[in-house]
């Protein structure tokens, strides 16, 4: 049995007031049987680790370099995010991949990076609409993943996976449960030729997760909770997000 993750992904929002403002409302609307997490920007990591203090709420980051440390200006290293007390962070996620030109096999170093740290990776695959229109659905998710899997070899096992549609994300089209579930499920069987513990392994989804839709989604046999976006940010949706993975 899978224990759900419901992760809250900020992307570039927030500022300190409405930061404190949406941590402390979740401090009162928990807890929950999921786990949670925020990733939140950079610069309010630190911040937000006080705030989170003693609570059931993890913290994760959006991004980390690949390398360990050097002249990389701009990076952050999984070794800073683990000394922050990062659990997680997000690698792979499409807006990296189409905006900051990240390919497979940078997504893959990055989730080896976080995993030399102590810091989960959870790796985003997913297909634009014109890959989904295509055909190619199963192909380019299986590439993605393909690459992590090639590069972690036998810990692959320790990431979490995220399966995100590009057309679903900020769009509010969701990929329906069946749509999603069909995906998980060649994810799924994707790990399980790569490790005894794919069974063990959580598979979000992404993508216009919403209040109304949560439930639903999560109640598919290898949907093993969500990330969050747009409705990360209001802490009432996010609540119930929570409350829907079980
Ligand atoms: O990381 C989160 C995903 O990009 C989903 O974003 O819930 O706003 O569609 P969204």
């Amino acid at each position: 049995m899978r224990k759900k993750l419901v992760v809250g992904n900020w992307k570039m929002h927030g500022s300190r007031a409405a930061n404190a403002a949406l941590l402390s409302a979740l401090k009162e609307a928990g807890p929950w049987s999921a786990d949670v997490a925020v990733c939140v920007p950079f610069p309010y990591l630190a911040e937000t680790a006080l705030a989170l203090t003693g609570q059931a709420i993890l913290l994760g980051a959006q991004d980390c370099s690949a390398h360990e440390q050097g002249a990389f200006t701009g990076e952050v290293s999984s070794l800073m995010l683990s000394d922050l007390g990062c659990r997680y962070v997000i690698v792979g996620h499409s807006e990296r991949r189409a905006f900051h030109h990240e390919s497979d096999q940078l997504v893959a170093d990055k989730a080896k990076a976080a995993l030399a740290h102590g810091v989960t990776p959870i790796v985003c695959v997913g297909e634009t609409l014109a890959e989904r229109e295509a055909g190619q659905t199963e192909l380019v998710v299986k590439r993605q993943l393909a690459a992590v899997i090639h590069t972690l070899t036998h810990c692959i096992g320790e990431i979490v996976l995220a399966y995100e549609p590009v057309w679903a994300i900020g769009t509010g089209l969701t990929a329906s449960p069946e749509q999603a579930q069909a995906v998980h499920a060649v994810l799924r069987m994707q790990l399980h030729a790569a490790t005894q513990k794919s069974a063990s392994m959580r598979i979000l989804y992404g993508g216009s997760v919403k209040p109304d839709n949560a439930a639903q989604l999560f109640a598919q046999p290898d949907i093993d909770g969500g990330l969050i976006g747009g409705a990360a940010l209001k802490a009432a949706d996010f609540a119930v997000i929570c409350r829907a993975a079980m």
